[in-house]
C-alpha cells in the first residue's frame, strides 16, 4: 500500500515537472525567443498564420544565401518529430542536425549556444505538444561557406536565476531573445561585439513586406540610443512597436511574440540595456 501510494506521488511529480518544462517553453516560445519570427509562416497580411505555428517559412533571399527555416512541428514526415530530445538540443545549441550536416544562418546559434540546460529542454518539451503540420520545405541555398562547427560541444549550462537584476536581463537579450544579434552591426557576417548595441543592420523586405528597415542603436547613449528614455518608454517599444516619437515601428523585430514578455523579463532586460557601453556613430 505503501509502495503504491509513493508510486503514484513519484509519478505525479513527474508530470508536474513535464507541465512545468511545457508551460516553461510554451513562455518562451512565444515571447522574446520567438522561434516563430522565422519558423512561422505568413499570410497575405504579413501576420503568422496560426494553424502554421511553427511549420516552416521563407526565411530570405540576399546574395549569400536563400534561406528557408524548416517545419519544427512534430510531423514525422516533414517535421522534427522523429528527432530525439537530444538531438532538438543539439541541433538548437550546436547548430548540427542528426545526419551531421551544419545548420546555416540566420540562426542564431552563437547566442543559442548559451541557453541553459532547462530551458532548452522546455522549449523541446513544448515542440511536442504543438500540432504536427505537413509541410515539406526547400533546403536553403548557401553561397557562402558554412562555419564547420559553432564550436566544442555544449556540455551543459547552469540556469541565471530569474531576477530582475543584469545578469539576467542580459541572458534574455542574448541567449534567449537574440536581440542583441539583430542591434550589433556585423562585421564579416559575426556581431562586432565592440559596438554592442549599437544598431545599423539593415532588413530589407522584412517578412515580405516593400520596407527597408535598420536596427536601432539600444545602447544607452544619451542622443543616439536609448539612455534618455524612462523604463515604460523602452517597453512600449518592445511590446507596443511604438518609438519614443510616437513613430510605428517596422519588422523583422517579432514584436508579434514580444507583447508576451513578462514584466519583470522587460525590467530585467532593460537593467541590462542601461549597463552595457554607450555606442556613438560619428
Ligand atoms: C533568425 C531566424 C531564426 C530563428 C530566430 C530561429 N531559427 Fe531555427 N532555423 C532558421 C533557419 C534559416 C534554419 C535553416 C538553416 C539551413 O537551412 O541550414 C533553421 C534551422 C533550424 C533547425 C533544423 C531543422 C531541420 O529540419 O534541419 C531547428 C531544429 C531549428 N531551426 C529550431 C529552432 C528553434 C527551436 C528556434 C527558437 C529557439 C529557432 N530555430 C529560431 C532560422 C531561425
Ligand atoms: C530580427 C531583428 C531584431 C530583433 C531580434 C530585435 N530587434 Fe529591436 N529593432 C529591430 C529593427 C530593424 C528596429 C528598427 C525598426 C524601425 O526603425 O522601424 C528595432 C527597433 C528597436 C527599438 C526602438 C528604437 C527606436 O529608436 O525607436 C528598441 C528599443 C529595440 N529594437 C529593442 C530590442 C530588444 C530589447 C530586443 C530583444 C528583446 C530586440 N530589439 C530584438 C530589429 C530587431
Amino acid at each position: 500500500m505503501l509502495l503504491l501510494v509513493i508510486c503514484l506521488f513519484s509519478a505525479r511529480a513527474e508530470a508536474t515537472e513535464q507541465e512545468e518544462l511545457v508551460a516553461r517553453g510554451d513562455y518562451l516560445v512565444n515571447s522574446m525567443v520567438a522561434c516563430g519570427n522565422c519558423h512561422t509562416p505568413r499570410g497575405d497580411d504579413h501576420e503568422p498564420i496560426s494553424d502554421m505555428h511553427l511549420a516552416g517559412a521563407f526565411q530570405v533571399d540576399r546574395a549569400e544565401f536563400t534561406a528557408y527555416s524548416p517545419n519544427l512541428t512534430p510531423d514525422h514526415e516533414t517535421g522534427i518529430g522523429a528527432w530525439s530530445d537530444e538531438e532538438i538540443i543539439r541541433a538548437i545549441r550546436e547548430g548540427v542536425r542528426p545526419d551531421g550536416t551544419v545548420i546555416g544562418p540566420p540562426m542564431p546559434i552563437r547566442v543559442y549556444r548559451d541557453m541553459s540546460d532547462t530551458d532548452v529542454r522546455s522549449i523541446v518539451a513544448y515542440l511536442r505538444t504543438v500540432p504536427p503540420v505537413k509541410n515539406k520545405m526547400p533546403k536553403s541555398k548557401y553561397n557562402i561557406p558554412l562555419p564547420e562547427s559553432y564550436g566544442p560541444p555544449v556540455e551543459s549550462v547552469p540556469d541565471v536565476s530569474r531576477e530582475v537584476t543584469v545578469a539576467y536581463g542580459a541572458y534574455v537579450a542574448n541567449a534567449l531573445g537574440h536581440c542583441m544579434e539583430c542591434h550589433t552591426p556585423l562585421v564579416k557576417g559575426s556581431p562586432d561585439l565592440a559596438r554592442l548595441g549599437a544598431g545599423g543592420n539593415v532588413f530589407v523586405k522584412p517578412h515580405g513586406m516593400e520596407l527597408v528597415a535598420m536596427a536601432a542603436n539600444i545602447s544607452p547613449h544619451l542622443e543616439q540610443g536609448i539612455g534618455a528614455w524612462t523604463d515604460e518608454e523602452i517597453k512600449k517599444a518592445i511590446t507596443e512597436a511604438t518609438s519614443r516619437d510616437g513613430r510605428q515601428l517596422q519588422p523583422a523585430m517579432p514584436f508579434y511574440w514580444y507583447q508576451q514578455i513578462a514584466d519583470e523579463d522587460l525590467e530585467a532586460l532593460i537593467a541590462y540595456l542601461r549597463s552595457i557601453p554607450p555606442q556613438s556613430v560619428e
